[in-house]
């Protein structure tokens, strides 16, 4: 039999692509992590060369572990459920294949700009206007794809994973293309079409939705497939996912102006992001609980499933970051945590716990079907995966909790006479053995990485394409 696909299978093709890519870029977005934690503890390692100081790389780290990662999970996953739960073909091959090279095209920019200094200056939006435009027409044909193959679904419903991929399709390009609203005066040098307040405040309004739709409702989707799929149970309650949905979508859009608290912006605005930040606790909790609550009568799995033990945890850290932030946004907690190292910390364990560890479960659980494996080559080295992933999760987010409320209090620290306590050295040097400890946390994480990468290797290569052909085949009857 012939490897291709025929169509009356779904279009696997694409998604295993994403899915080894995911992979790749994990490791290397996170390797590079771990290089510039190490820079926080030896700043010798900057070598005194532009391309290689912190400044350059910290945002190739960030576009690096949200886009390419990130981003070939949520393509890998979003493709991989709504072939499924649509019971159809994705629309278009040729489009999907664009999305895939096209998208790649986009990180190779990245990887050659960044370091070379072109920046627009806006963070999460660095990306210089011809890369930026790529990235636009990219997430269009994504958009059609996607909703493409929902329109000509074989099933009366929607599954309500694929309202939180759509939500995070639609949402993404908006904020994309009204950010990136710009005008070029060269080729690699654009400037705001924004000025001042307005700029910064548009900045964040897309910066905080980028954590809301990119980091957190196109992964609630993957949550929604790969959770009840794993523990094999239905989800524990389709109301209370429809009730998350359209909360979590209405509130998360307002919260932007958390991250300009005591700025310029106007008071009414600060606050108003202040109560929809307090108020996003109750959608984000909904969110996880009913994950949680679809292992009812299925917790006994967590023993001898790493895969679950993944998505589940990622779960718990999903809670954890989304109590926190809501705290985080009170104006009189962000006087202390701004500017610090908890903010870092924060950010890790939504991103760390919450995406890379509910990513890496989904693709532990696509690979072997991707594959036409009847499961991962080592379940031992899931497991180690597991527990490098936790501990490094642990290890990172405590010690930027420990230096964050030290460098916020050192810095508000007052003599009787008004002057400060400490000079701004002697935080830094306080935060020292926090930064050895995070450069170990992720050198944990980015470990596990490697494990994964030969696990889905020895995976792939025992792989069977006539099984991978009939896997793929569209069940005519029956769930997905
Ligand atoms: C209810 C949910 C959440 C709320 C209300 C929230 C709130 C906040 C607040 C107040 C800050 C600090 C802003 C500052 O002082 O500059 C922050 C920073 C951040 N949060 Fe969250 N957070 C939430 C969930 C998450 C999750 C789940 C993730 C990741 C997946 C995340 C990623 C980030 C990032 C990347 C930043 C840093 C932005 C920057 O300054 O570059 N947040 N968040
Ligand atoms: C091995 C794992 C990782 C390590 C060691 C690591 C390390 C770092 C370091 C050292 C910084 C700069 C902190 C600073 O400026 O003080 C940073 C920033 C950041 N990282 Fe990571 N990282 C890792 C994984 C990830 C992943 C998987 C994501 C997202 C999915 C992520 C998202 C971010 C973001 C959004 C920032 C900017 C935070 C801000 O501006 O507030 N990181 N990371």
């Amino acid at each position: 039999m012939s490897t291709a696909i025929s169509p009356t299978a779904y279009n696997y093709k694409v998604v295993r692509q994403f899915a080894i890519m995911t992979v790749v870029w994990g490791i290397l977005g996170m390797g590079l992590g771990v290089f510039i934690a190490s820079q926080l503890v030896w700043p010798e390692l900057n070598f005194g060369l532009p391309w290689t100081s912190f400044g350059r790389l910290r945002p190739l780290h960030t576009n690096l572990v949200i886009f390419a990662f990130g981003g070939c999970a949520l393509f890998a996953t979003s493709y991989y459920v709504v072939q499924r739960t649509c019971q159809t073909r994705l629309i278009s091959d040729s489009l999907a294949a664009f999305t895939f090279w096209g998208w790649q095209a986009v990180i190779v920019g990245a990887i050659i700009t960044l370091p070379l200094g072109y920046t627009t200056t806006k963070e999460y939006a660095e990306l210089e206007w011809p890369i930026a435009i790529l990235l636009a027409i990219v997430w269009v044909t994504y958009g059609l794809v996607f909703f493409g193959t929902i329109t000509k679904r074989k099933t009366k419903h929607i599954y309500v994973g694929n309202w939180f991929y759509g939500a995070f399709i639609v949402v993404t390009a908006m904020l994309h293309i009204v950010n990136h609203m710009s005008l070029p005066v060269s080729l690699f040098k654009s400037y705001s079409a924004y000025s001042g307040a307005t700029d910064a405040m548009i900045q964040w309004w897309y910066g905080h939705n980028a954590v809301g739709f990119f980091l957190t409702t196109g992964f609630l989707g993957m949550m929604y497939y790969f959770v009840p799929k794993q523990a094999e149970r239905p989800i524990y309650s389709y109301r209370l996912s429809i009730v998350h949905f359209w909360a979590l979508i209405t509130l998360y859009i307002w919260a932007g102006p958390h991250h300009l608290h005591y700025t310029a912006l106007p008071d009414w605005a600060q606050s108003l992001g202040m109560a929809m930040s307090i108020i996003l606790l109750a959608p984000s909790w909904g969110g996880m609980i009913n994950g949680m609550m679809t292992l009812s009568g299925a917790w006994h799995k967590l023993r001898t499933d790493p895969i679950l033990r993944f998505l589940v945890v990622s779960l718990a850290f999903y809670g954890m970051s989304t109590f926190e932030g809501p705290m985080m946004a009170i104006k009189t907690v962000n006087s202390l945590s701004h500017y610090t190292d908890w903010t870092i910390g924060h950010v890790h364990a939504g991103a760390l716990g919450w995406v890379a560890m509910i990513s890496i479960g989904a693709i532990y659980h696509m690979i072997p079907k991707l594959f036409g494996r009847a499961q991962m080559h080592s379940t031992g080295l899931i497991n180690a995966h597991f527990w490098l992933a936790t501990i490094g999760t642990v290890l990172y987010i405590a010690s930027m909790w420990v230096n964050g409320i030290t460098q916020g209090l050192m810095w508000r620290a007052i003599n009787d006479d008004g002057t400060l306590t400490y000079s701004f050295v002697e935080a830094l040097q306080a935060s020292h053995p926090g930064f050895i400890v995070r450069a170990l946390g992720g050198a944990f994480f980015a470990s596990g990485m490697l494990l994964m990468a030969y696990n889905v290797y020895r995976t792939v290569r025992a792989w069977d394409p006539v099984e991978a052909e009939a896997a793929a085949k569209i069940a005519v009857v029956g769930a997905h």
